[in-house]
């Protein structure tokens, strides 16, 4: 129920933190090490390449996933939009899995491609948060988000779910494979979680963000570099399915290639800059669209910081920044849709889940 919320999104974007903490004790053992199903674990360690298939928002925690992925477990990974994957079919290698990231288990258009690569003779695995959905009952295995019903169509609890989940899947894949991780992820999932507590209650700094730069703007621009930029799509993505502001997220460095022709007096931009080796580069990028009139608003990660940011991310390590700064993109949607008065659990034009091609 949504209690004393105004609306189940913003009391989903609440639920985040303990959501993480919940995913911690779920995937805990006996010695307090995050760890998944060993079956899981044998499965994984069989595969030459992982691809991962999903749609919308599940598809933005993929390409996290990949990150966690190649960079924890140095498993080669791709990440495939469910409805494109037919078409472009890739090059399988030789030992392929597929893991499914589905908050509902129930998009059609990743449930053809699990059809599809069954028939292939191929293994799978879900990651999602309804047990005994259709997707989960066709894979070969499950791992559950624990995250609790999602009711607004605009997934927030699922993707960072789903992202913890990854970062679990991950760290399990590489001390099963004999490397060593070079962080306590209990430890730092941890602190993640009390980041994003953190950020959940600065509500009314996000609601001032949406009033200063959304109130009149009929578009928006979300700029980022290397996993920023990840978030950046998710964070557009969030914006305009529920205030119905066109948002495109974009690579910075990609900007002067074409976009930056659309930039006008006060257009909006949201530029993120949460990792040490694109700080620079992304920081050029906002001098290169002030310089074009636009209205920039800076996130930066603590440490980063410089005097005009506008808000500053409490540090977390650097691969799991997403997890913090997705939060702010969350709220400044949801303040920018409420106060455009739009219907923001239900938006027009969409299902919570399309089970439909
Ligand atoms: O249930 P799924 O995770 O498979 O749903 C995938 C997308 O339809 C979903 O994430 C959609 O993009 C959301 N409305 C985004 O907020």
């Amino acid at each position: 129920e949504k209690g004393t919320y105004e609306h189940y999104m913003l009391k989903e974007i609440d639920e985040q933190p303990p959501v993480i903490r919940k995913i911690i004790q779920e995937y805990s053992n006996d010695k307090n090490e995050l760890e998944i199903d060993s079956d899981i674990r044998q499965a994984l360690l069989d595969v030459d390449r992982i691809y991962i298939i999903a749609a919308g928002t599940s598809y933005n925690a993929g390409l996290i996933g990949k990150e966690f992925i190649e960079k924890i477990a140095r498993v080669h990974t791709e990440v495939f939009v469910a409805s494109e994957f037919s078409y472009n079919m890739p090059l399988l290698s030789q030992k392929p899995l597929f893991i499914f990231i589905s908050q509902s288990g129930e998009t059609a258009d990743s449930r053809a491609v699990l059809v599809q690569v069954k028939e292939l003779g191929y293994k799978t695995l879900t990651i999602t948060n309804v047990p005994g959905s259709t997707l989960s009952r066709e894979a070969d295995y499950t791992l559950l988000l624990h995250a609790g019903p999602e009711i607004a169509v605009a997934s927030t609890k699922a993707y960072t779910a789903q992202m913890a989940v990854l970062a679990i899947l991950a760290v399990d894949l590489a001390r099963a494979k004999g490397s060593s991780v070079p962080f306590d992820v209990t430890q730092e999932l941890g602190l993640v979680a009390n980041a994003m507590e953190t950020l959940c209650n600065e509500k009314e700094e996000m609601e001032q963000i949406a009033e200063e730069y959304l109130s009149v703007s009929r578009n928006c621009f979300f700029i980022g570099r290397a996993v920023d930029y990840y978030v950046c799509l998710e964070g557009s993505l969030k914006l305009k399915e529920i205030s119905y502001i066109q948002a495109e997220g974009f690579a910075g460095g990609e900007l002067k290639h074409g976009t930056i022709a659309l930039i006008e007096n006060r257009t909006p931009i949201i530029a993120l800059t949460t990792q040490q080796h694109v700080n620079l580069g992304i920081r050029g990028n906002v001098q290169e669209v002030i310089a074009r009139g636009a209205n920039a608003c800076i996130i930066s990660m603590e440490g980063l910081e410089q005097i005009n940011d506008r808000l500053v991310l409490p540090h977390v390590l650097d691969l799991f920044t997403p997890f913090v700064s997705v939060v702010p993109l969350q709220l400044i949607a949801y303040y920018a849709a409420r106060q455009r008065g739009c219907d923001i659990d239900k938006p027009r034009n969409l299902a919570k889940s399309v089970t439909v091609e």
